[in-house]
């Protein structure tokens, strides 16, 4: 069967800057709170002329130019987002906007923070069975716009971000997608969820609260909810399962692992997923500091730093894992 490799990578963040002392300012916290909970010191919020989609594309223009693939040449356009300009879809914008006048087949996988793993694997998925080439996955998400900016509890947690990869088909000797494993459970949406208001959607009743009402009002999201205590225990809980058994499929051991690279949504859970695994701290990948979590762009934006710096060597293998609200999780083991 066919093999599919990673072939470039790029990442983009908007330019306003928002730090601990900063958020102290509007909610009742304090950098020490948040650096010793998380990890996390500073993140990036859109503003101004930047949005989703400018940020998806600059990040698609540098993987492109690492990979030195023409956009023309790309067959399919993967854009993993919660928060797209558009409730249809941007993927299609994305193209528009790269210019690539071969008009590929564009649209968006949404799974949170799991997004970009999803995306990776339906790549991988499309490239082996549906005869596609050029690949582009796009991990991007803007969270700032659905975070209750009143609310302690979550708005520290977030910033917004977009990384993207270019996977290409290959022979099966060159394969870089040595193993996954994906999961959801609607179950656990209580503990991490931005639903439609209740108000709107139970707009199909009249005032008796009975009979069917039309026309409906339109209707609009809540902000983020979260339960953090549950969704760090889920994290804890299902993302080492979720890699073990990705290196199962792989037919590797963990000792194989060259770099740890899960979706940066806290540092506490980052460093208890590799004691699980016993990877000492020193193949474990955080950019989570400078950019807190980032959902669905965390994973590709770390990787482009992370091969940009020259940490990341061709040839090494990467555990990858995403985990998030769905609940959504899944892992990959990837070799750049
Ligand atoms: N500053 C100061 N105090 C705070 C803050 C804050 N920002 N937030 C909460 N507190 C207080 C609480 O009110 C509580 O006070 P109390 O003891 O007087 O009641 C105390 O700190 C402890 O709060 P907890 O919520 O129990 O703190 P915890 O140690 O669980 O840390 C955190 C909270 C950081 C949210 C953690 O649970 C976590 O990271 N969970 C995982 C969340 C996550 O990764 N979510 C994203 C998934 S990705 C996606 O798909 C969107």
């Amino acid at each position: 069967s066919k093999g599919c490799k990673l072939v470039g990578c790029g990442s983009a963040v908007p330019a306003l800057e928002i730090s601990n002392d900063e958020l102290s300012q509007i909610v009742d916290t304090s950098d020490e709170w948040i650096s010793v909970r998380t990890g996390i010191r500073r993140r990036r919020v859109l503003s101004g002329k930047d949005n989703l989609t400018t940020l998806a594309v600059e990040a698609a223009r540098k993987a492109l130019e690492m990979a030195k693939v023409d956009s023309d040449d790309l067959d399919l356009i993967l854009l993993c987002t919660s928060t797209p300009e558009d409730l249809f879809g941007s993927a299609p914008q994305i193209s528009k906007q790269l210019g690539c006048k071969t008009n590929p087949l564009s649209y968006d996988i949404t799974a949170a923070c799991s997004g970009f793993v999803l995306g990776l694997i339906s790549a991988a998925c499309h490239i082996r069975g549906g005869g596609f080439n050029n690949v582009l996955v796009i991990g991007a998400d803007a969270l700032s716009r659905y975070v209750d900016w009143t609310d302690r509890g979550t708005c520290i947690l977030f910033g917004d971000a977009a990384g993207a990869v270019l996977v290409q088909g290959c022979n099966s000797e060159e394969d870089g997608l040595l193993g996954f494993d994906l999961h959801s459970d609607g179950n656990g949406q209580r503990h991490l969820n931005a639903g439609i208001r209740e108000n709107e959607s139970d707009n199909a009743l009249d005032s008796n609260g009975s009979v069917f009402g039309f026309p409906p009002k339109p209707s609009s999201y809540s902000c983020i909810q979260m339960n953090g205590k549950e969704v760090f225990r889920f994290a804890v809980r299902c993302v080492p399962q979720s890699i073990e058994s990705a290196l199962q499929k792989a037919g590797l051991p963990a000792s194989c692992i060259d770099w740890l690279l899960l979706h940066q949504a806290n540092q506490r859970i980052i460093d208890a997923v590799a004691t699980r695994l016993e990877l000492p701290s020193e193949r474990v990948i955080s950019n989570l500091a400078n950019y807190g979590n980032t959902s669905a762009a965390s994973i590709p934006l770390a990787l482009d730093e992370a091969v940009r710096s020259g940490k990341v060597k061709a040839g090494q293998t990467i555990a990858t894992a995403g985990f998030g609200a769905g609940l959504t999780w899944g892992s990959a083991i990837v070799r750049w």
